[in-house]
């Protein structure tokens, strides 16, 4: 299939699911207010990966946690490739020093934006084309 559309009503801040789209992983996070307050916490300049990797904006975004979000007023909202950017992982959630997402293979961490703090990896999660096609609908490609 193209393109998925997904019913993510269930999700409360906090909680994830993992849906697969194109035979890959995708993780879509309702993030809490303290994951997004870490998330903007972190400078540009201390990023690994300072683009934003998000198909929904133009390539050369900077990697902000809004840039990685749902953007402005959806911030809570991620929607990421569930692959590590270094060998094709898949990482865990909610683990690693940044409490964002950590891959066992080679321990790269990941932080609550999903962007690319430590370890081999060398790109933030890539987010994929998506749309809210309502308030807790989104489709995916
Ligand atoms: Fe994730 Fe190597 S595949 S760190």
């Amino acid at each position: 299939l193209a393109s998925i559309e997904v019913d993510v009503s269930s999700l409360e801040p906090g909680m994830s699911m993992t849906v697969k789209w194109r035979g890959r992983p995708v993780f879509i996070r309702n993030r809490t207010q303290k994951e997004i307050d870490d998330g903007k916490g972190a400078q540009i300049s201390d990023l690994k990966d300072p683009v934003a990797r998000n198909a929904n904006l133009p390539a050369d975004a900077q990697a902000t946690d809004v840039a990685r979000s749902a953007g402005d007023g959806k911030e809570n909202w991620l929607v990421m490739i569930g692959v590590c950017t270094h060998l094709g992982c898949i990482p865990l959630g909610q683990a690693g020093e940044y409490g964002g997402w950590f891959c066992p293979c080679h321990g790269s961490v990941y932080d609550t934006a999903g962007r690319i703090r430590h370890g081999p990896a060398p790109q933030n999660l890539a987010i994929p084309v998506y749309a809210f096609t309502a308030e807790k609908k989104i489709k995916v490609g």
